[in-house]
């Protein structure tokens, strides 16, 4: 069943903040409501009335960093095509990066059609690269799901995601990257990464989770939550009106995750965490929990662009103007920083996001 989306206001956009973004955030150790009495959020003109922490911004990078993630997704590889291109200059991009990160997060639709071919696409541009297969953390996008008459496939009707189907074109993932299941769990630099596969999916669009996979999640969430660890969950759609498609016209708005109630409950209850998703295509966004006198407050939502056909508005889809943009994402003991790039021409764009999440 759809959900109606959820209210904006109920979340703040940090990158429509003008200047360089620096936000206050409540100890993660705080209950929202908590959050909602003590953070402070200001940023450009208002920052220097911040309790800026006397090591930020881009000299203390060298100091203090404990993890570095690039997060990448919506690749779209067929052998072939200008995408395979996009994601080679992509991946060269990222190494000549001043700090090479400690992992790339891929968040879905890496395979236009989920076709073994399009994985070996994947697999070839990253051996051409100064990658290994290693350096990827990878989940499933609703792409690797549909419907196509690659040999083997079981002979349905485009519309109709029947289970035999789904464990077909999932099984085909999982090989493809080793994987034991759709939904899996690594630390990586002491960070807890994960990788959360819909265990729904009734068309072309439309993921869930079931109960079982939420609990599942929310176990891990409490136990990071305990051990004072940062927790990373990726997962290919974003959770409506958390993300760069804000008008129910643009793609990935109705055209995402459903019935995410609990999911959504589940990850607000943890303040630490970082929720990160792509699949709209849009330039990257962050969002943080409007408290309720108005200020941000974890856990965080990143929506994050796209490699393979990412677009700054839905005419440049009909146009073909397709860019790649990422974002990388800096991990210090007591804040987050996050960096928007655009690969195409090796530019950062957007104003940097710095979290103090303690
Ligand atoms: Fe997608």
């Amino acid at each position: 069943m759809m959900n109606e989306p959820i209210e904006r206001r109920r979340f703040l956009k940090l990158t429509a903040l003008a200047g360089s973004t620096v936000i206050a955030i409540a100890s993660g150790a705080t209950a929202l409501a908590g959050c909602s009495s003590g953070s402070s959020s200001v940023s450009g003109s208002d920052a220097e009335k911040l309790p800026v922490p006397s090591d930020a911004g881009s000299a203390a990078k060298a100091n203090g960093l404990l993890a570095s993630f690039a997060l990448i997704s919506d690749l779209h590889l067929a052998p072939d095509t200008a995408q395979s291109t996009m994601f080679s200059q992509t991946l060269a991009d990222i190494a000549a990066y001043e700090q090479r990160p400690d992992a790339i997060l891929v968040a879905g639709d890496i395979a236009d059609h989920g076709l073994t071919a399009e994985f070996d696409v994947f697999k070839s541009v990253v051996a051409e690269s100064s990658f290994d297969l290693s350096d990827f953390i990878v989940t499933i996008g609703n792409h690797e799901q549909f419907e196509t008459d690659d040999p083997g496939e079981p002979d349905e009707d485009s519309e109709d995601y029947t289970a035999e189907h789904l464990a077909f074109k999932r099984g085909l993932f999982t090989s493809a990257f080793d994987l034991e299941s759709l939904s899996y769990d690594k630390h990586v630099a002491g960070q807890h990464v994960v990788m959360l596969g819909p265990d729904n999916l009734d068309n072309i669009a439309n993921f869930s989770f079931s109960d079982e996979l939420v609990d599942w999640l929310e176990e891990m969430l409490d136990e990071d939550a305990r051990l004072g660890v940062r927790t990373i969950v990726v997962t290919h759609e974003p959770i409506p009106g958390v993300s760069p498609s804000a008008s129910s016209s643009q793609w990935g708005y109705y055209n995402s995750m459903v019935d995410y109630d609990r999911l959504l409950d589940v990850v607000l209850a943890h303040p630490r965490a970082i929720f990160v998703s792509g699949h709209t295509h849009l330039q990257p966004g962050v969002y943080a929990v409007e408290g309720g006198d108005g200020t941000p407050c974890g856990p965080i939502f990143v929506n994050e662009g796209a490699i393979g056909r990412g677009i700054i508005d839905v005419e440049d889809y009909e146009a073909g103007r397709f860019i790649s943009m990422s974002v990388l994402l800096d991990i210090y003991k007591d804040r987050l920083y996050l960096r928007f790039r655009k690969h195409t021409d090796q530019t950062w764009f957007l104003d940097p996001v710095e979290i103090q999440i303690a």
